[in-house]
């Protein structure tokens, strides 16, 4: 059966209506002549109430059987209910078993918590508050889609295994069909890669920029949204080793036309979550976050603030007593002075620009003074960072030179100068890390509870 979603009907259900509905139950309730079940299908935070009066109730032997977590098809009517919190409910003529649950079923009905449901992720998309993060994740999934679209921005799928270092932060998944155990070695005692599925070392992307610039020095204005990997050891809130990207690439566009996309980018995917998952973003201001949807009300509403570098480290200078760690011109600033930043200094999200190239990555585009380079960074209030991105350097000479300075291989992005050689133009993109988003918009604390199976470092269960 092809099932209308609990949500449908609670929405436009009719009185009257005959309907067979099948789902999972929440709670089963018994009175003296009637046994209410919520039944749940995923759709809604909020389930169907079932009524069954046992007088009339033809199998009673099997609706003693339903417990919490069983799979049931229930069969009946729709009318107006008598109780309160819901105004419709199902009077049900029969019920169809498919699935039990025995009594160890660890979703019983009590609070469990976050770190609880992550070692049953294969059962936590069944709880309220996984059920919610993950509609919201799939309606922003349209609404990312939705952006660009309609803006004509090309949906470019870049490859996930890939042979050069995006970000050269050295921090790649190796792929390899070699046996550990028995490695071939070269004359000199080294790898021989020669033998390797791909006669070369071979990487999970850490981003698809660098693919994304060719099709948009061929097709203007790209996007991809895919999965990135990072072996970062970073045991934080805010990272994963498999994480989903979105990265737009727009050819002709300076740094300017960048921030004004990434800002609408962003006020669109929030604004559309509120007006679509309206339960949902509901359930989150109540119970998860206090305010969530003021605070990304704010972000819809307010003008985003510009600032340099140079000015927000001169700003967090002035409060160095306040951080952990003091900050000073060249330092890369940390999740603490980008809150600071936006929270206290901008009381709005906040886009720095024009940072030392030392802390960014190769192919931004070099400033005249030497120094520094047009990347840009889009903070947010309690996240910080939730962007990245710049102009990227295309200049031939200038960025080789940057190639070789840092010590990378030049023959390994041979094909990504080619691009400055054969009708180079003013081109720019950024990455919004897609959980980030999430995790901002629901205000949900951990970025291992917006992603269905979180991969972090010393985890992958599942
Ligand atoms: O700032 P990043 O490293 O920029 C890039 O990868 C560029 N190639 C993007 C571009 O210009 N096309 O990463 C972009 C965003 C970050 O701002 C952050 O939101 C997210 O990706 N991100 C992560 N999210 C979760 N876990 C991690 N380990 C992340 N690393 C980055
Ligand atoms: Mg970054």
């Amino acid at each position: 059966m092809i099932t209308r979603p609990i949500r449908n009907i609670l929405e436009s259900g009719k009185e009257g209506e005959k309907l067979s509905i099948p789902g999972w139950v929440r709670t089963v309730r018994d009175s003296k002549n009637v046994v209410f079940i919520s039944l749940n299908d995923g759709s809604s935070i909020t389930g169907l109430q079932l009524v069954v009066e046992k007088d009339s109730f033809s199998d009673l032997e099997a609706l003693g059987k339903i417990s919490v977590g069983s799979a049931i098809i229930a069969e009946g009517t729709l009318k107006k209910s008598q109780g309160q919190g819901q105004s419709i409910e199902l009077l049900v003529s029969s019920i169809k078993i498919e699935g039990l649950s025995p009594e160890d079923y660890p979703l019983q009905k009590k609070r469990h918590t976050l770190e609880y449901l992550r070692e049953i992720a294969h059962l936590r998309a069944r709880t309220n508050t996984l059920g919610a993060v993950e509609r919201v994740r799939s309606r922003m999934s349209y609404a990312v889609h939705s952006f660009f679209q309609d803006r004509g921005f090309m949906y470019v799928h870049t490859p996930i295994i890939t042979a050069s270092d995006c970000e050269g932060a050295g921090e790649m998944f190796q792929v390899t069909t070699l046996d550990m155990d028995k490695l071939p070695l070269t004359k000199q005692g080294k790898v021989d890669y020669e033998k390797d599925f791909f006669q070369k070392k071979a990487y999970l992307t850490v981003s698809g920029q660098l693919e994304g610039e060719t099709y948009a020095t061929a097709m203007g204005n790209i996007y991809t949204f895919g999965p990135t990997f990072r072996a970062e050891n970073s045991n934080t809130k805010r990272h994963l080793a498999e994480f989903w990207m979105i990265e737009p690439e727009m050819a002709f566009a300076d740094i300017n036309d960048n921030m004004r996309v990434a800002e609408d980018f962003l006020k669109y995917i929030f604004k559309d979550i509120l007006e679509h998952q309206e339960e949902d973003m509901d359930f989150f201001d109540n119970f998860v976050e206090k305010g969530v949807k003021k605070s990304l009300m704010h972000v819809v509403e307010t003008p985003f603030v510009h600032m340099t570098y140079t000015d927000a480290i001169k700003e967090l200078e002035k409060n160095n007593d306040k951080f952990d760690y003091p900050v000073k011109w060249g330092v890369d600033i940390q999740t603490e002075h980008e809150r600071y930043l936006t929270e206290v200094v901008a009381s709005s999200p906040v886009i720095v620009t024009d940072y030392p190239k030392e802390i960014k990555s190769f192919y931004m585009k070099q400033n005249d003074d030497g120094k520094t380079v047009r990347g840009m960074d889009v903070l947010v209030p309690r996240l910080g960072e939730i962007i990245g991105g710049s102009e990227r350097e295309a200049d031939y000479d200038k960025l080789l030179a940057r190639i070789k300075e840092l010590g990378l291989k030049e023959e390994n992005y041979s094909w990504y100068l080619d691009l400055r050689k054969y009708g180079s133009c003013t081109h720019s993109g950024f990455g919004l890390g897609f959980e980030r988003a999430i995790l901002y918009a629901t205000g949900m604390q951990n970025i291992r509870d917006v992603i269905p199976y979180p991969r972090y470092v010393h985890n992958a269960s599942f």
